[in-house]
């Protein structure tokens, strides 16, 4: 019974931060261009957390792309610059984006 407990606290205590920065991306418009698991515009992010998996560095690589956009990465179209988000904002979803795999 105490087990359960801890393992439901735990869950939870992972699963309501995920659910925030989902919800982060969706109010970014993230989700317009991306899904967590299959292509849209963009890349899904799952396939994105795959590929960067051991990438050192990561985190900051990726936030920066979502703030100035990319290109030449997925395919021909480009990321534009998400000017809507701040630089904490970034970093907040480059982590979320790598642990969707
Ligand atoms: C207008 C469509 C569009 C929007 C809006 C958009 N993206 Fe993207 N995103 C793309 C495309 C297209 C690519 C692939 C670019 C490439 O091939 O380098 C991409 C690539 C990425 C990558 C991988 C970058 C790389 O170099 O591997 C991440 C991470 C990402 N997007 C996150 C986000 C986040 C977070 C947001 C919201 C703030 C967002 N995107 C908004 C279209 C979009």
């Amino acid at each position: 019974m105490k087990k359960a407990l801890l393992f439901l606290s735990l869950s939870a205590g992972l699963a309501a931060p995920a659910l925030a920065d989902l919800q982060l991306a969706q109010s970014k418009n993230c989700m317009a261009c991306h899904a967590v698991d299959k292509k849209v515009i963009g890349p899904s992010f799952k396939d994105v957390a795959a590929k960067y998996k051991d990438t050192k560095g990561a985190t900051d690589l990726l936030a920066g792309k979502i703030l100035k956009g990319g290109s030449g990465v997925w395919g021909p179209v480009p990321m534009p610059a998400n000017t809507q988000v701040s630089e904490a904002d970034a970093k907040k979803l480059a982590a979320w984006v790598l642990q969707t795999k």
